[in-house]
């Protein structure tokens, strides 16, 4: 019995009546009490108490409770590898499908200036112009959360390995390390191929009049995207490095649709080599699409 004589038992489920919700503890500390006729946490005796007895907490929201337990599932999702892996899987199954969207709608250049133009002006109108802030929004988390998730989960497998190497796993380091290498590259031409097309910075093709042109069943003048194009890959250097980009984006579809396949858990030892194939013929698809273009404009005077 406590000094001040109030039974701890009873008052806490005098409490408990009272409408406040207890937690369960078996922390000894939060008794609000030294009783001398209560055991000590270390005393044979404490193993015949009963194991768990109600504390006198106050209650929680339940919000609280709920984002508690979300932040432990992230948490515990994020720190183990194969959550990680998850991410970089479902994030890059949603980059390889804007690929072969991007790459659709830019084969509408060979259609000639009034479809291309037509489309770009879609793609800039769609729900009253906030289509587009959407999407980009979208791919931009797609694509941090690609890299983080990817850099978090190589620097997890080096601490890993170096406490037994291999040579299957120094055989998977390689391959990492070709794939951060042509991804890095793919980061540095995005950001590029942006300021060249979509922000125009460092060339003429928002202030002058030749980049203005009209639309069939659009009021005013629009931007002249076709010419755009067929302007920009005129110049040697900007073709070279989108041929170079696309053949590293290339070698990086490659390997990572086959990874994608893996981590979702379709790659059975059956499945392996239809799946390899897959995967090339769509990185193939990729690169001469892309570069078809770049070409065409630069060696064979396509637009010209
Ligand atoms: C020959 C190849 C390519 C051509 C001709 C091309 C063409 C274009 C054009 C014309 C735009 C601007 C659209 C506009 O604002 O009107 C654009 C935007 C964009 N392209 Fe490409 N592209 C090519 C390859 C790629 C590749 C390989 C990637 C990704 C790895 C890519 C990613 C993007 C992105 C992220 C945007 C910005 C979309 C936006 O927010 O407006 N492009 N592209």
């Amino acid at each position: 019995m406590p000094s001040d004589g109030v039974d701890p038992a009873s008052e806490a489920i005098q409490e408990a009546g009272n409408g406040g919700i207890r937690s369960i503890s078996t922390t000894p500390q939060i008794l609000p009490f030294a009783s001398p006729i209560l055991p000590h946490a270390d005393s044979p005796l404490e193993k015949l108490r009963p194991a768990t007895y109600f504390s006198a907490r106050p209650a929680r929201p339940l919000s609280h409770i709920v984002m508690n337990a979300l932040t432990r599932c992230l948490e515990t999702f994020w720190s183990s590898s194969i959550g990680k892996k998850l991410v970089v899987a479902l994030t890059g199954i949603v980059l390889v499908l804007f690929l072969a969207g991007h790459l659709i709608g830019n084969l509408v250049v060979f259609m000639g200036p009034e479809p291309f133009n037509a489309y770009a002006y879609f793609l800039h109108h769609m729900l009253h112009g906030v289509g587009i802030w959407v999407f980009r929004a979208v791919m931009i988390v797609m694509l941090v959360a690609h890299i983080v998730a990817t850099v978090a989960l190589t620097r997890q497998n080096r601490a890993a390995r170096k406490a037994y190497e291999h040579p299957a796993t120094i055989q998977a380091s390689k391959s990492s390390r070709t794939m951060i290498l042509s991804g890095l590259t793919i980061l540095a031409f995005v950001i590029y191929h942006m300021l060249h097309f979509t922000a125009r910075i460092g060339n003429e093709y928002n202030s002058l009049d030749r980049y203005k042109t009209t639309l069939h069943g659009v009021k005013g003048e629009v931007h002249n995207a076709w010419l755009m194009v067929i302007d920009g890959f005129m110049w040697a250097p900007a073709t070279i490095f989108y041929v170079i980009a696309m053949t590293l984006l290339c070698s990086h579809l490659m390997h990572g649709v086959q990874s994608i396949f893996q981590t979702i858990g379709f790659r059975s030892k059956k499945a392996s080599s239809l799946i390899k194939q897959i995967s090339i013929g769509y990185a193939l698809f990729i690169w001469l699409g892309f570069i078809s273009i770049p070409l065409a404009i630069l060696v064979f005077g396509f637009g010209r």
